[in-house]
């Protein structure tokens, strides 16, 4: 837990944007992390806790310490003739807990397969994808107050989870460290969640008639594999924007002029949209400035081609929100964690 003085961030985010942080060091227990808390160095400073550093944009040098989290383990907690709860330590890596609980054959979890990023953020926006969020199988977390250092148990209602939300986002933003989480999982007989988009076409796809967790796992691989631009080769951070809910009313105008806008429900009165439809149609896909841009399969996702600043990213993000508003009326949220 070596504490580096202006570290390099540009492996700590997968946008890949050169920046630097006063100072940065990795724990690897709930020990490592209180002795940094109170390093004298640390202390008095500001400090940004990274998992993989795939959902933060860095728009300058960060003047604190950043605490990469490295608590690793993963160990069932009970079990019972249907259900095992199995926790992981925050800095094991999403995708290999996944295939670690479907090679269990654990199910729950599959349809998250290959989202970037470690344990400890999930609950965070509370990840989703595929009809499927981490709240349908969260049981509880354990997270250190930074204010005393003390340890807190959060249950699924003290998360207050809600789309891409959690409390972790609001009220508690920067007040706690996710040291591990634990989620109840479901053994075989499963019930798969495969209704969502093209899961079922991608099943038939591969010739499966009798789908297991696994054959979920690999359809769902294989869709975002086909979709999304894989950080290693060109930077991003998933979707920038949260899809925006809006009312009904606003939802029938828009569709008024284009019947074939995607929607969602979302509860009595409103609708989610689909933000990239909404940046496409507004003619932004592919487009380029300079070294970022938005994307050419995902109008939802923004790149960095290579050498763009955080502050190009976030220009570009403004002028994106500002066409979606003069020519739809809509506000859009950025999901991506601005720093
Ligand atoms: P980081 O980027 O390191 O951190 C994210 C935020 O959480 C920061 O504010 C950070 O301070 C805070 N944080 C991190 N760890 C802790 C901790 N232990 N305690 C307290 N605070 C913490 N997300 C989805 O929901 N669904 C998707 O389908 C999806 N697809 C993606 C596809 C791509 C190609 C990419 C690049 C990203 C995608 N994402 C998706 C976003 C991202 O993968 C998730 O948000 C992920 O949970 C971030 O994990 P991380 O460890 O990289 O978090
Ligand atoms: N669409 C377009 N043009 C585009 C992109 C999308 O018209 O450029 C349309 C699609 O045709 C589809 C609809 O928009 O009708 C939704 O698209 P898609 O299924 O690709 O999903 P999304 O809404 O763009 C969301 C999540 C993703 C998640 C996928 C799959 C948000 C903000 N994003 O994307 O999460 O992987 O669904 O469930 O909710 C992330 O959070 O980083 C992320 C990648």
């Amino acid at each position: 837990m070596e504490l580096q003085q202006h570290a390099d961030l540009s492996r700590h985010n997968t946008f890949g944007i050169a920046a630097q942080a006063a100072y940065l060091a990795t724990f690897r227990s709930v020990e490592e992390l209180r002795a940094l808390l109170q390093d004298p160095l640390v202390a008095k400073l500001p400090q940004l806790i990274l998992g993989g550093g795939s959902n933060v944009l860095f728009t300058g040098n960060y003047a604190g310490a950043v605490l990469v989290n490295g608590i690793a383990g993963i160990a069932v907690v009970s079990e019972d003739a249907q259900h095992v709860s199995v926790r992981a330590g925050a800095g094991e890596t999403w995708h290999d807990f996944v295939l670690h609980c479907v090679a269990q054959g654990w199910g729950g979890l599959e349809n998250l397969s290959l989202i970037p990023g470690k344990v400890g953020a999930a609950p965070m926006q509370n990840i989703g994808a595929y009809g499927v969020e981490i709240k349908d199988t969260f049981e509880a977390l354990e997270a250190l107050r930074i204010s005393d250092g003390s340890i807190v148990r959060f249950d699924r209602e003290a998360c207050a989870f809600g789309y891409r939300e959690s409390f972790f986002k609001r009220a508690g933003r920067g007040q706690y460290v996710i040291l591990n989480v634990t989620f109840r999982l479901h053994k075989a007989p499963h019930v798969l969640n495969t209704s969502y988009g093209n899961i079922s076409d991608e099943l038939v796809r591969m010739g499966v008639t009798r789908p297991t967790i696994k054959d979920v796992s690999d359809a769902v691989i294989a869709i975002r594999r086909s979709k999304l631009p894989d950080p290693t080769v060109i930077g991003n951070a998933g979707s920038f924007f949260k899809n925006p809910v809006v009312s009904t009313e606003v939802a029938d105008r828009i569709a008024a002029q284009h019947p074939d806008m995607p929607r969602y429900p979302a509860g009595p009165g409103h609708v989610k949209l689909a933000a990239g439809w909404l940046i496409e149609r507004a003619g932004w896909k592919g487009h380029r400035a300079g070294a970022c841009g938005v994307h050419e399969r995902q109008a939802l996702v923004l790149v960095n081609h290579g050498g763009a600043t955080g502050g190009q990213v976030l220009q570009l993000s403004e002028e994106v929100m500002q066409s979606i508003r003069e020519r739809f009326g809509v506000e859009l949220e950025r999901e991506v964690n601005v720093v």
